[in-house]
């Protein structure tokens, strides 16, 4: 096993910590708080060891480095990207000049409320999943369980890292509320909708990390464009971190309609539950569901905020420099989501033109949009190779939304206006019942053993790190 440089320290990190003694006191006073809320919050079932990733440098050698670890000793660390001495603000009024190595007095404020917002959300999926391991359908699945949940813990080391360093005493209180924060608690929940909804088993999961890790691919996105270098820096790195995540979602869903797709032929029906596989309409309530709060998660359709933001140059947008305009989108419009008036009193799904700053939260919600359908063309891609006719789909922008433009109305999936009560009567066909989650939750026993796979599911085309399917990814204690 090779060492890089600071791995022996408490904290590994290549932000030269050591020559900061304040910093690194305050961080390593930090470290015992976070690790009881691992030990309380994370994962639940017992191991031994995991066969991890672990990030213990950036360049290309370092931060893929694969062992079996005791999860609680896992070597959660700082790491920046690369720093490019000569790198500008790439848009907004500050474009063109240099980026800035320290928080500005007046973005101050903004800064730190984006940077908790980003924050808040990574120990929450942790929290979300923490019971997933008790009914993993293979030990290849729970050694990816627990890979996620140990670089969302490593994305919170990520975000208290900024607050400590940049924002004094008030970025060391925010670190400590982000572990007093709870997913789904009444008295102080998570800050965003979708992260207090519970994942429940896996099907919930593998959606989770398709839909929801995606918005915050979308977030790290527009952050890694940001004028303030280090938070660009950091998110730069968690992309890296996050593309694993996906990559479990999509594939997660893929083995999923595979081996319904495979019930279904050949036992020649639709109706699957009774033969222990999940039926292809429940797959689409899940991915309805999961789709639609994770388009909340992108706010409204105008924000003045997030204008401002862009003008500051705090967040750009999604792929900022391949953007070819002026960056600065004074001048700019963009049709954004609306609801409009039919006529006859009716509301109506319509258009409006507004100024493309304020429109920047749609902007970047039709980039993820479009990102999203590539998952559902490769599941259909799946549906047809098995000689199926069925295909599955998003559903309308306007289904079931809280946020936004479309939180006051109902909508079916292809888009049609429903009254409440046609909703009430209705919604059961596209979001999960009761039955449905019964269901899927009683197929979810756990296989813990090397080698063999729950019933409900194909297995990977490929493990982890060349290791076979097979290979003894978790030690249970
Ligand atoms: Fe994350
Ligand atoms: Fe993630």
């Amino acid at each position: 096993m090779t060492t890089a440089p600071d791995y022996s320290e408490k904290i590994p990190n290549n932000v030269q910590l050591r020559e900061d003694r304040r910093l690194q006191r305050a961080l390593e006073s930090w470290q015992p708080n976070f690790l009881n809320w691992w030990e309380s919050m994370g994962p639940t079932l017992p191991t031994h060891d995991v066969y991890l990733r672990t990030a213990v440098n950036v360049g290309r050698e370092g931060w893929a480095h694969f062992g079996h670890v005791a999860m609680k000793d896992y070597r959660w660390g700082i790491f920046l990207a690369e720093r490019d001495p000569g790198r500008q603000i790439g848009f907004g009024a500050h474009k063109g000049e240099p980026a800035w190595q320290k928080v500005p007095g007046e973005y101050r404020a903004d800064l730190q409320r984006l940077i908790v917002i980003q924050g808040d959300t990574e120990p929450a999926s942790v929290e979300q999943q923490r019971n997933l391991g008790a009914t993993a359908p293979s030990l290849y699945d729970l050694r990816n369980l627990f890979q996620v949940n140990v670089e969302e813990g490593r994305h919170l080391w990520a975000m208290v890292y900024l607050l400590h360093a940049y924002f004094g005493r008030e970025g060391r209180e925010e670190a400590e509320e982000l572990l007093h924060r709870n997913s789904g608690s009444l008295e102080s929940p998570r800050i965003l909708g979708a992260f207090n909804e519970e994942t429940p088993d896996w099907l919930s999961f593998y959606m989770f990390t398709y839909f929801t890790d995606r918005d915050g691919k979308y977030q790290l996105g527009t952050l890694k464009e940001s004028a303030f270098d280090p938070l660009s820096r950091t998110c730069e790195f968690m992309l890296k971190e996050e593309a694993h995540h996906m990559m479990v979602g999509t594939t997660g869903v893929d083995r999923v309609v595979e081996r319904t797709a495979q019930v279904m032929v050949e036992n020649d029906t639709d109706e699957v539950g009774a033969l222990g596989a999940i039926p292809l309409p429940v797959i689409q309530k899940y991915l309805n569901f999961h789709y639609s709060v994770s388009l909340d998660l992108f706010g409204g359709e105008t924000s003045t905020n997030v204008a401002n933001y862009y003008t500051a140059g705090l967040k750009g947008r999604w792929l900022e420099g391949r953007r070819k305009d002026d960056h600065k989108l004074a001048d700019d419009s963009i049709m954004v989501d609306a609801i409009d008036d039919a006529g006859d009193g009716r509301p109506a799904i319509s258009q409006l033109e507004v100024s493309a700053l304020v429109g920047l939260n749609t902007d970047l919600r039709r980039e993820y949009i479009a990102d999203c359908q590539g998952g559902v063309n490769r599941w259909n891609k799946i549906l047809a190779a098995a000689g199926l006719p069925h295909r599955v789909k998003l559903p309308h922008i306007a289904f079931n939304r809280r946020v936004g433009a479309f939180a006051g109305i109902e909508a079916s999936p292809d888009g049609a206006l429903l009254s409440a009560d046609e909703w009430a009567e209705q919604q059961g066909h596209w979001l999960p019942t009761d039955v449905d989650k019964t269901y899927v939750r009683s197929l979810m026993q756990p296989v813990h053993e090397r080698g063999k796979i729950a019933a409900w599911i194909a297995p990977p085309r490929n493990g982890i790190n060349g290791k076979p399917f097979d290979y003894d990814y978790v030690h249970l204690a």
